[in-house]
């Protein structure tokens, strides 16, 4: 089943010059395909919206501090059940608990700072798609 997928490489990603290195994992998964790209430094409003879920939690306001501390980039990735793949590429949340050979287990040691984003399931994938790119709607 061909689905679309929201993903954010955080700006951790970016500072350590990690883009080529997950966009290259993501394009060598067979048949997936990037739909849109961008690099951008995530705004408040955006991040509202984007985070709306976790809004109140302990770690919102960091959340967000961290997220709109450099550019992102921002894309759509495209192909067979990618929503459960590209989740199962980033890996757990907390980057220590997560596989190695996920991008979060081989790249990450700290929850907040844990390289990438992935839509959890389609109705978040068009939520999000939605918002960072609305003419893909
Ligand atoms: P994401 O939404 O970024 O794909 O990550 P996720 O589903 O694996 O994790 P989620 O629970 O949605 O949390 C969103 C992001 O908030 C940061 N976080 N910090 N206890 C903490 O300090 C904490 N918990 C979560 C992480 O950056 C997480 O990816
Ligand atoms: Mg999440």
């Amino acid at each position: 089943m061909s689905q679309r997928t929201l993903v954010l490489l955080k700006p951790d990603a970016v500072r350590r010059g990690l883009v080529g290195e997950i966009i290259g994992r993501i394009e060598r998964k067979a048949g997936w395909s990037l739909r849109a790209l961008e690099l951008r430094t995530l705004d408040l409003a955006t991040l509202e919206q984007h985070y709306s879920e976790h809004r109140g939690k302990p770690f919102y306001e960091p959340l967000v501090e961290f997220m709109s501390s450099g550019p992102s980039v921002a894309l759509v990735v495209e192909g067979e059940r990618v929503i459960e793949g590209l989740r199962a590429l980033a890996g757990s949340t907390d980057p220590i608990a997560a596989a190695p050979g996920s991008i979060r287990g081989d790249f990450g040691t700290i929850v907040r700072e844990n390289l990438v984003h992935a839509s959890d399931s389609p109705e978040s994938a068009d939520r999000e798609i939605k918002i960072f790119f609305p003419e893909l709607g």
